[in-house]
């Protein structure tokens, strides 16, 4: 059945599913992939104890609900959104994030750590709680994030960082409900419940909550125009984009808890 969903056939995606393949047989943590030309560093240089750390925080990224269960409401993973466990250039990548903290966040309307970033994650885009500083699965994901900001200058962003950039347009999701039927719904279902963890939900109670930075129809938009269908990558105009971002963003989602609205 995953053979149907990678006829683009990169590369990167039939890793990504391998390692997903790797993690349902059971504990064969996959290590990074990366060459002396990726622009994040190899887990090489490394003690052994970094690496096992390492391992463990991609296994997080990629299956979280399952590595990371204590803390997740929902049935998505860091990388259903931070596309090939976060080094996929603007599907928001991880590759020197860890450079880029501490740093001013609009939400919280002040400074915050890498750390603090994770925990408003897991209360938004997760559905679930902030993980607390000191738990083996926070320390897995900085090690993670941190191999993948080896090579960068602090203070200097990658340059796939975030998403393409876009002018607003206003969606239409009248029209957006058919591009949703044609384009979309044969992997993320007419119900948008999708089959996880292999083809995420995109609405409904196992999808990300009314809190989370995918919520915003113009972030969506800047996402999808890049990033889906998942098989026909950049087929989208800007338009299709928003308009299917606005059918998105009306249907039903679980509500942002507010005890995290510090997060
Ligand atoms: C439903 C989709 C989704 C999921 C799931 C998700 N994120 Fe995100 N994440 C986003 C969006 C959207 C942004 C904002 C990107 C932007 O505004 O450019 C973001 C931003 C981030 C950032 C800051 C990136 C930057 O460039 O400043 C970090 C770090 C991050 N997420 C980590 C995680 C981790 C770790 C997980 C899993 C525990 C996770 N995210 C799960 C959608 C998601
Ligand atoms: C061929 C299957 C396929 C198609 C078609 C497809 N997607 Fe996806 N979509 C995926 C997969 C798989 C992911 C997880 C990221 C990855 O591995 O590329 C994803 C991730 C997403 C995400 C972020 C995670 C989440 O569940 O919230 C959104 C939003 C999304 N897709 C929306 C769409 C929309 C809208 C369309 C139609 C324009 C679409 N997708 C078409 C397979 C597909």
């Amino acid at each position: 059945m995953f053979g149907n969903y990678s006829i683009t056939g990169l590369s990167l995606v039939a890793l990504g599913l391998a390692a997903a393949l790797a993690g349902c047989a059971g504990p064969q943590p996959t290590p990074p992939a990366a060459t002396s030309t990726s622009p994040y560093q190899t887990a090489a240089v490394l003690s052994g104890s970094e690496k096992q750390q390492i391992r463990l925080g991609k296994l997080i990224f990629d299956e979280t609900p399952k590595y990371a269960s204590a803390y997740v409401g929902n049935k998505l993973s860091c990388s259903d959104c931070h596309i090939q466990s976060g080094t996929a250039a603007h599907a928001a990548p991880m590759i020197n994030m860890a450079k880029l903290f501490p740093m001013f966040n609009k939400r919280a309307g002040r400074v915050i750590s890498l750390q603090e970033r994770f925990q408003e994650c897991f209360a938004r885009s997760e559905n679930g709680r902030p993980l607390p500083m000191d738990s083996v699965e926070m320390k897995a994901l900085t090690a993670y994030v941190n191999s993948l900001s080896i090579k960068g200058k602090k203070g200097e962003a990658y340059k796939g960082r975030g998403f393409v950039k876009l002018d607003e347009l206003a969606g239409n999701p009248v029209k957006g409900k058919s591009l949703y039927a044609s384009k979309c719904a044969g992997c993320h279902g007419a119900d948008g419940a999708g089959v996880p963890p292999i083809l995420p939900p995109v609405w409904g109670p196992n999808s990300y909550n009314d809190g989370a930075g995918m919520d915003d129809p113009k972030k969506m938009a800047a996402f999808l125009v890049h990033n889906m269908p998942q098989n026909y990558p950049q087929s989208l105009t800007a338009q299709d984009a928003f308009d299917v971002a606005a059918f998105v963003h009306s249907m039903p989602r679980p509500k942002f808890n507010q005890a995290y609205k510090n997060y």
